[in-house]
């Protein structure tokens, strides 16, 4: 079954459930979930429940999705990213946000922790994603397409939205966290990378390298939707400071949360 026909099939599991039709869909990145907690009147469906969707190996827990209302506005919160490193193919990692578009939601917030390869950023800081460089890693539009979904040459030259940058700018200033604004690079993990990669991402113009979101914005733009992108700068990539380990990475997103719930909410409000 090719991924269209997957999203179809995952679409009327979670129509057996419930008939709610989210109007933002927000991606939740390694130490951000407790966002997922901040959604009222929520209706969760584990990943088990909906055919198709595939456990997220990496954090122990079972993925979600989380219906409800945040700051007001109808929302989908997807807790348990799946990762092409866990061994999934780029159609099976972006069947959740695919989902959530074919659900309803219009815009689409990914959320990311990511190595910060600009040697202006610091931990702890945020950077709102203007544009991004997914050429290390497959398109996830590899394969028929299907034009209920989009075209088959979808243009990318505006991945991010604008407007949603501004918004989420406001809104880090509101909550007093620091904002860049950057290029994120995909990179397939999950091994972090090395110093002279670094080097070389710098000089193709990234300031932020991760291991997602990039696949899920080229689906999410094929199906016509307004996106940001926001990563959390856990740590700077190899070759700046010290080593990095996966439980810093953690860390830093836990300390960082008491911002980026705040900001969220405040940018959910606005748009
Ligand atoms: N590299 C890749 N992915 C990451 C990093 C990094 O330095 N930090 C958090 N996710």
């Amino acid at each position: 079954m090719d991924q269209y026909d997957m999203v179809r099939k995952a679409m009327a599991s979670v129509r057996k459930v419930t008939d709610f039709v989210p109007e933002v869909a927000i991606v939740l990145g390694s130490g951000l979930g407790a966002l997922g907690e901040r959604v009222e009147d929520a209706i969760s469906i584990p990943s088990a429940d909906i055919d198709g969707y595939l456990p997220s190996t990496i954090s122990g827990h079972e993925g979600k999705l989380i219906f409800g209302t945040l700051a007001g506005k109808k929302v989908v919160v997807q807790k348990g990213r799946i990762h092409y490193y866990e061994g999934y193919e780029m159609k099976e990692v972006v069947l959740p946000i695919r989902l959530m578009c074919a659900l309803g939601a219009k815009t689409v917030i990914l959320s990311n922790a990511a190595g910060g390869v600009n040697e202006a950023f610091r931990p702890g800081d945020f950077m709102v994603i203007r544009g991004q460089i997914s050429q290390f890693v497959p398109s996830p539009l590899v394969g028929r397409n299907d034009d209920e979904f989009g075209p088959r040459f979808p243009d990318m030259s505006e991945i991010y939205s604008p407007r949603l940058i501004s918004l989420a700018e406001e809104s880090a200033r509101e909550v007093g966290a620091t904002m860049h604004r950057g290029v994120y690079l995909q990179v397939s993990g999950p091994n972090y990378e090395s110093p002279d990669e670094i080097r070389a991402f710098r000089i193709l113009g990234a300031d932020a390298v991760g291991m997602s979101t990039t696949v899920e914005a080229i689906a999410a733009k094929h199906m016509g939707r307004e996106i940001l992108g926001i990563s959390l700068i856990t740590n700077m990539a190899a070759g700046i400071a010290g080593p990095l380990s996966h439980e810093d990475v953690k860390a830093a997103g836990k300390l960082a949360e008491k911002r980026f719930l705040p900001m969220v909410e405040s940018i959910v409000r606005k748009i």
